[in-house]
């Protein structure tokens, strides 16, 4: 069963975020009544997921406009600017704050009209992102189909790309809990994530509310489990896709799609147009987030390493668009991966 608890509720003009760095021991909410609120609740990673910070980050416009509705359009853009910088990698936050920029020209010197116009608008990309979340959820089940027949499939995933991370359904874990609706999943892997473990603590949450089975993997037990063929397909979410189909996702993604290539398991992205990035050529021009070493020196607040050591914590890495079968996003599947097919089914 889904959504027994919700990633994020607008109630009585305030937003509350289930407050992701607890789970799954605790199920609690952060109330979040500022723009400064909520870029703190994206940076500290209260909420995650590339398009759910997207849609987080509509609800701190929305809170902006409520609290300055006397404000002119130059404080709006520097409240946005100020938004953007909560976390670099996801293209979905600046694609959302952009978007809310361009509306607001419309509204200069008026935003107490604006107001109820933009939160309507938050309460509509909801919908947008659950329509989205099933369309491709149901491409990704008839892609490996025809990949990889009608039976049970054993189907991997890294991160955490659930309902937590995206609205409604998912992305990548979409696709497997849409797979687990037909009956169609023998078992998933949910790699565990280092050093955030999304996969352990959020990815297994999701899956084991849903009652589908699954055995959390290491990551260095990666190579060992689809050398030993006990994988049909991966399927990971993204934070930015770029013109040519590389695609920068959480770290680990690539050197998991290098072992795919080697051993023959089909890799696929799952996610959603506002995940790409077409102002870019190639993976090289993705900014990657640095975060702290704590998160790699320190695991529950335990210190693990030695005083004195440090420690580099990329957030993400880049997953060249060669290593990748296909791109699914909510208006097709982009195979093989190249730019003249991304630009045709993005574009369409
Ligand atoms: O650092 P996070 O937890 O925000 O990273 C999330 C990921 O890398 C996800 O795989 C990605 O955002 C896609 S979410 C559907």
């Amino acid at each position: 069963m889904k959504e027994l608890v919700k990633a994020l509720e607008w109630k009585d003009e305030a937003l509350y975020l289930i407050d992701q760095r607890k789970l799954p021991l605790e199920e609690t909410f952060v109330k979040v009544t500022t723009l400064e609120e909520c870029h703190g609740a994206i940076k500290d990673m209260v909420v995650r997921g590339a398009p759910l910070i997207g849609f987080t980050a509509i609800y701190g416009m929305v809170l902006w406009i409520k609290n300055n509705r006397q404000a002119c359009l130059e404080e709006l853009n520097k409240a946005a600017d100020y938004l953007n910088t909560a976390r670099p990698t996801a293209v979905n936050l600046e694609y959302e704050v952009l978007r809310i920029k361009q509306m607001a020209v419309e509204y200069e010197g008026r935003f107490d009209a604006f107001y109820p116009i933009i939160e309507e608008h938050a309460k509509a990309q909801m919908q947008v992102l659950a329509d989205g979340n099933l369309a491709m959820a149901k491409l990704g089940a008839d892609e490996l189909e025809k990949r990889c027949g009608g039976g049970k499939l054993n189907l991997m995933t890294l991160c955490n790309t659930g309902w937590l991370a995206c609205g409604p359904m998912g992305t990548a874990l979409g696709v497997i809990s849409h797979m687990h609706s037909l009956g169609r999943v023998e078992k998933a892997y949910p790699s565990e994530t280092r050093p955030y473990l999304q996969g352990i603590r959020l990815s297994s949450y999701e899956l084991t509310k849903e009652g589908i089975p699954h055995d959390i993997v290491v990551e260095g037990a990666h190579s060992f489990l689809l050398r030993n063929k006990m994988v049909d397909a991966i399927f990971i979410g993204a934070d930015r896709i770029v013109s040519n189909g590389d695609t920068a996702n959480k770290v680990g993604s690539s050197s998991l799609a290098i072992v795919a290539k080697h051993y023959g398991i089909p890799f696929y992205v799952v996610a959603p147009t506002s995940s790409f990035d077409l102002g870019s050529e190639t993976g090289d021009e993705i900014e990657i987030e640095m975060r702290s070493q704590d998160e790699v020196l320190y695991c529950g607040g335990t210190r693990l390493a030695p005083e004195g050591a440090t420690a580099w914590n990329p957030s993400f890495d880049v997953t060249d668009a060669s290593l990748i079968e296909g791109i699914i996003c909510e208006k097709g599947l982009i195979k093989p991966v190249n730019k003249e097919n991304l630009l045709k089914v993005v574009n369409s």
